[in-house]
């Protein structure tokens, strides 16, 4: 395949770069149960930027769904697949197809929206994919507290797979809690706009990056459980 680059200016200040014969994806789940609410707000800031960098967004908001947690049944590790055939399944394909994923979360109690726990949970655990060089983003947002500890314990599903985590100017949240609110946060939202520049820029370097070198070399997995 032919692969071209160029570089687009867009105004004063944004040059992007074009990755022309790759289709890029980016895939977004969103955990809250607010249509509309703050969670959303953050994510359209950065939706507007993908477009501008010509990379196609599917967004999944699943914070209504009654998502069952995982009952460590085992289904999974023959199948590929959640043995609750319900959203975790359908999205599962849908991340095997995207070259990025953002999860954001409200935060209750400190902690990410529990209903989105359990949906991460089974999907990482029951997908079977290589989920190697995908781009991970967590976005966060609250009243005022907790942030840190969500955004902490949303990136831990990256790090484990291998997935490189795009960062920004600042932790990624925006601040907000009645609906709307968080559109009067200008730091949240900028921070936004630069996370989602970041990681268009690190998902088409990792496309070029694949065409040319291919995926790391990878070892074949020890699990050892610290009893031997
Ligand atoms: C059950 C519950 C627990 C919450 N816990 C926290 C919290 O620990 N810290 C905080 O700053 N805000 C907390 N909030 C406020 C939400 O994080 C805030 O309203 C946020 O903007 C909701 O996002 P959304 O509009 O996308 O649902 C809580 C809200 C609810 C409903």
């Amino acid at each position: 395949m032919q692969i071209k680059v160029f570089l687009v200016p867009i105004d004063k200040n944004t040059i992007i770069y074009c990755v022309e014969g790759l289709k890029m994806k980016v895939l977004i789940i969103n955990g809250s149960p607010r249509i509309d609410g703050n969670t959303s707000i953050a994510l359209n800031e950065m939706k507007k930027v993908f477009e501008k960098e010509g990379i196609e967004v599917e967004e999944v908001q699943i914070g209504q769904k009654a998502i069952k947690g995982c009952i460590a049944c085992g289904f999974c590790h023959k199948n590929g697949r959640c043995v609750f055939d319900d959203e975790v399944n359908e999205v599962n394909a849908i991340f095997e197809d995207a070259d990025g994923l953002i999860i954001a979360s409200p935060v209750y109690y400190a902690s990410a929206n529990g209903t989105l726990i359990s949906f991460l949970d089974r999907l990482f655990y029951s997908s079977n994919f290589d989920k190697t060089m995908k781009v991970g983003a967590s976005v966060v947002v609250a009243r005022r507290g907790g942030i840190s500890a969500t955004f902490d314990e949303l990136n831990k599903y990256f790090t484990i797979s291998g997935m490189p985590v795009a960062s920004s100017q600042y932790w990624n949240r925006v601040h907000g809690r009645d609906k709307g609110e968080a559109s009067e946060d200008a730091e949240g939202l900028q921070t936004m706009r630069t996370l989602a520049h970041n990681m268009s820029f690190l998902i088409k370097s990792i496309a070029l990056g694949k065409e040319r070198y291919g995926l790391p070399e990878k070892e074949k997995p020890q699990r050892k459980n610290f009893i031997r």
